[in-house]
C-alpha cells in the first residue's frame, strides 16, 4: 500500500477507534504494513476496499483495533525519568510509607509491553532502593491488552538493544547471557505480575503508588478517551501517588495533579492529608 493511501485510511479509521492520527504518525510504517498483511489475508484489492469491508463487517474494527498496537519497549527508556525516580522521587515516598510503618510499595504499568518497564523498577529497586527499605517489597503489576508481549514479558529474555541502557554491572549481575539472548533471573522478577487487561475496560484492583502509563493512552488514544484515562488513573493512586507518562506526553487536564518536574513527565496526585496511606 502506498503511503499515501495508508495515511488516508488511517485518518478516516483511526478516528472511529477513539485513536488519534498525531500520535501514529511517526510509526505509521510498521502499522501499514499490518494492514497490508491483512488486505493480502483477505484478498482485497486496496485500502478503499478494505474501508468497504469494514463497513459490511463491523467485527473487522477489532481486528484493525489489534492491528494498530505499537509494542515498542526497552529497559530505563527515558533514561532522565528512571534517574529522577531513582535519585529522588521513590526515596522520597519510601519514606513516607516507612513512617506509616507500610511494608509494600504498590506499582502499576499500563501497558506494559513485553515487560521491559516493570523489570526495570525490580531492579531499581534491587540495585539502588532495596538497601535503604530494610523490611519493605516491591509490587507491580503490568497490564497489557496484546497476549503476544505478555507471553514475551513472562519469559523475561532480551535482547541486547533492549538492555543497553542499564548499567553495565545490573546487566552482568541479573540477567544469564545465553547465544544471542539476555533472560532475568527468577530472583529479580519476584512481586512482579502481568496481567491481560484493556485499560479501556478494565484495570487491576486496588489503589498503587506509583502508576506509570507511558507511550500508550497519552499518545494513541483521542481526547476523550484519554481523559476518561486519565481520571480511572487518579482514581487508582493513593492521595501523594506518582503518575509517570512518556517522554514526549502530558496531562489533559492536571486536574487533581501536580507536575513534579519542568521537563520531565512525572506527575504527583494532589494530597489533600499531606500522607499516602498504604
Ligand atoms: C509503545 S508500547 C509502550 C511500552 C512501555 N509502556 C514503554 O513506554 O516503553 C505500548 C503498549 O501498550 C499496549 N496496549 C495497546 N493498547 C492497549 C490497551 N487498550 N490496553 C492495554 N495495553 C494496550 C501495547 O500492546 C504495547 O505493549
Amino acid at each position: 500500500m502506498q503511503d499515501a493511501a495508508c495515511i488516508n485510511f488511517l485518518q478516516w479509521a483511526l478516528p472511529q477507534l477513539h485513536m488519534r492520527w498525531q500520535g501514529f504518525r511517526k510509526v505509521r510504517g510498521q502499522v501499514c504494513k499490518r494492514i497490508q498483511r491483512r488486505l493480502n489475508e483477505l484478498q482485497l484489492a486496496d485500502a478503499a476496499s478494505y474501508r468497504n469491508y469494514l463497513e459490511k463487517h463491523p467485527q473487522e474494527w477489532q481486528v484493525l483495533d489489534s492491528l494498530c498496537r505499537v509494542t515498542v519497549s526497552r529497559f530505563c527508556r527515558d533514561r532522565g525519568v528512571f534517574a529522577l525516580l531513582g535519585d529522588q522521587l521513590l526515596p522520597e515516598l519510601i519514606r513516607l510509607l516507612q513512617a506509616r510503618e507500610e511494608t509494600t510499595l504498590r506499582c502499576w504499568s499500563v501497558g506494559c509491553g513485553a515487560g521491559e518497564e516493570c523489570y526495570s523498577l525490580a531492579l531499581l529497586w534491587q540495585f539502588r532502593l532495596h538497601s535503604e527499605s530494610p523490611g519493605m517489597f516491591l509490587q507491580v503489576i503490568g497490564t497489557d491488552t496484546d497476549a503476544a508481549v505478555l507471553e514475551r514479558a513472562r519469559r523475561a529474555c532480551y535482547g541486547y538493544s533492549s538492555l543497553k541502557r542499564l548499567p553495565p554491572e545490573w546487566i552482568e549481575q541479573a540477567f544469564d547471557h545465553q547465544r544471542n539472548e539476555y533472560c532475568l533471573q527468577p530472583a529479580y522478577q519476584t512481586g512482579i505480575e502481568f496481567i491481560g487487561q484493556d485499560i479501556r475496560r478494565e484495570q487491576p484492583g486496588g489503589h498503587f503508588h506509583v502508576i506509570l502509563c507511558r507511550n500508550l493512552a497519552f499518545t494513541y488514544f483521542d481526547a476523550p478517551l484519554q481523559a476518561q484515562i486519565e481520571q480511572q488513573i487518579h482514581a487508582a493512586l493513593y492521595p501523594g501517588g506518582l503518575l509517570v507518562l512518556g517522554a514526549h506526553e502530558v496531562l489533559l487536564e492536571e486536574a487533581g495533579f501536580e507536575r513534579l518536574h519542568a521537563h520531565l513527565p512525572v506527575w504527583r496526585k494532589a494530597d489533600d492529608s499531606a500522607a499516602v496511606p498504604g
